[in-house]
């Protein structure tokens, strides 16, 4: 069920991408499909630029080319998983450990459209460990912070980034105000980035092919 609705997502995602766009593409089993379903338009887009290395490879082996977000200015469209969203569509990211990369594509993008099953929606973030990117040096630092204020954070032994940092995921926390929560922690010296996209959330939530 959960996977037919991810499949579903991805394909109906391929509404919003316009004729000889570069898609911004993240990262997760959701957008799996949705490079699946891109590759069949491929002639009819420009590029893509990436959120990882597995997206890039998924796009690279069906021949899409992978370009350079430095080069490309901002982006008409991201298309991206979740872990969960609430009803602002404000999300949880980083079960795949790709939060920095997709939060610098989500920001540089004028409409990010969110691609989820339903069991990722929920009325309060924080059941899904909220993933914060850090610094190697600054794991134990980070965690004394969490812990401060009432996390429980967990180090996901033996991950390591894209960008060569470690995952910290912290348990326990009801997340009522996402977005001051964000910008609190993304103060935390030593954090790279919070999985919270609330400051920047969600323009469109597909929920299978339906939009939520
Ligand atoms: C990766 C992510 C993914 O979007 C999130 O984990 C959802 O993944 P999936 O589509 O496999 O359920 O944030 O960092």
């Amino acid at each position: 069920m959960s996977s037919n609705e991810k499949r579903l997502a991805g394909e109906a995602a391929i509404r919003y991408v316009e004729d000889g766009a570069i898609v911004g593409v993240g990262t997760g089993s959701t957008v799996a499909y949705f490079i699946e379903a891109l590759a069949g338009i491929k002639h009819r887009i420009h590029g893509a630029v990436s959120s990882s290395k597995q997206s890039t490879a998924q796009l690279e082996q069906h021949g899409i080319p992978v370009l350079d977000l430095n080069a490309t200015g901002p982006l008409s469209l991201y298309v991206d998983g979740a872990d969960e969203c609430d009803p602002h569509k404000r999300l949880i990211k980083g079960g795949g450990a790709a939060l920095t990369r997709e939060k610098i594509v989500a920001e540089a993008s004028m409409q990010f459209v969110c691609i989820i099953d339903s069991s990722k929606r929920v009325d309060l973030l924080g059941r899904f460990p909220l993933p914060i990117e850090v610094i190697p040096m600054a794991r134990s630092l980070v965690g004394r912070e969490i812990v401060k204020r009432g996390g429980q954070p967990v180090w996901r032994d033996g991950v390591v980034t894209d960008n060569g940092n470690w995952v910290i995921d912290v348990h326990g926390w009801q997340i009522t105000d996402p977005v001051t929560l964000e910008a609190e922690l993304s103060q935390i010296p030593g954090v790279v980035t919070v999985g919270l996209f609330a400051r920047r959330p969600a323009d469109i939530v597909l929920i299978g092919d339906r939009e939520m």
